[in-house]
């Protein structure tokens, strides 16, 4: 009976994943249609009903750049990295936090569970530091592009999103970060959301894009990577086989499972409806799985 073979390989990783912490990360892309963040929250909701615990982190790279383009603001965007003047950062607060962050809270509301809007600031959850500038190959030549208000995490303080979390409650973190001055910096929601998995010691992260995973071949969506090791992940990069918004994202996934309790990182849809209970809860998953492949 296929049904209680979905049931109770269900069950199975039910059982497998009782009382951990997943990190999800949501693409802003994967957000601007109203009813995938709905099954987005769904997806989170019964997570946490199965007493898994999931955080989640959520990106808004469209969003800020609609709300720029309003503003007669041309949107940089530098290997997947928002170039963040003041007016840019404000903006993207803005977007972050104002709309993005409180809309996943209400989905998650709407959809039967409790979610908690948090940021960087909050309890000082993570520290960050300017990133500085990037070299870039504009044309035929190499520039170094100031990247603004772009922060790094310094240091992650995870106790605030414990105790919610402990609680019952689904944290929402946007991707605003403290200085040491008490300033914002805007961190990539990728970055945040690999330093956070490895500071919680989360047993998966999982990223929810607007595309099937890794493809091969971007205008093939039948060119999917379903798997990838870190060293195959790097060789990517280098080949330029991935680019843009990719490659923070496999750098968040290669670096939360080369040191820390993260032993998979997964790049998912989430377009298609309930991609994420597919990748907890299925033998097959979904997606491009990211292991650590041979040890070096
Ligand atoms: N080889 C590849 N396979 C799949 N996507 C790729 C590849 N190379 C580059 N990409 C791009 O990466 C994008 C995903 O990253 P992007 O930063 O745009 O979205 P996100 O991280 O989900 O959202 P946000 O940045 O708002 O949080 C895809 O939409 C695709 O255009
Ligand atoms: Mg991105």
């Amino acid at each position: 009976m296929p049904d209680m073979e979905v049931l109770s390989e269900a069950l199975r990783y039910i059982r497998r994943f009782q009382g951990l912490s997943v990190v999800v990360k949501s693409g802003g892309h994967a957000m601007v249609d109203g009813s995938t963040m709905e099954n987005i929250a769904r997806d989170l909701v019964l997570t946490r009903n199965v007493g898994i615990r999931p955080v989640l982190v959520h990106g808004g790279g469209p969003e800020i750049s609609r709300v720029m383009d309003r503003m007669g603001k041309e949107p940089r965007v530098v290997e997947g990295l928002r170039v963040t003047d003041e007016e840019t950062l404000e903006i993207a607060k803005m977007a972050l936090i104002g709309n993005v962050g409180t809309r996943m809270v209400a989905n998650i509301w709407t959809g039967g569970g409790r979610g908690v809007g948090l940021t960087g600031k909050d309890g000082g959850l993570f520290i960050a530091r300017r990133k500085g500038s990037k070299r870039v190959r504009v044309g035929g030549e190499e520039r170094e592009v100031d990247l603004g208000f772009v922060g790094e995490i310094v240091s992650i303080d995870t106790d605030v999103v414990e105790t919610v979390a402990e609680r019952g409650y689904i944290p929402v973190i946007s991707p605003i970060a403290m200085d040491e001055d008490g300033g914002s910096l805007n961190v990539n929601a990728d970055e945040v959301a690999g330093e956070l998995a490895g500071a919680l010691g989360a047993s998966k992260l999982i990223m929810v894009t607007d595309v099937p995973g890794v493809l091969r071949d971007r205008e093939d969506p039948s060119s999917l990577v379903s798997e990838m090791s870190v060293p195959e992940v790097r060789r990517a990069i280098e080949d330029g086989v991935v680019s843009g918004g990719m490659v923070p994202k496999l750098e968040a996934c290669t670096g939360a499972i080369t040191s820390s309790t993260v032993d998979r990182a997964h790049i998912i849809d989430g377009t298609r409806p309930h991609s994420i209970l597919e990748e907890l809860f299925t033998d097959r998953g979904s997606g491009t799985m990211i292991t650590l492949g041979e040890k070096i």
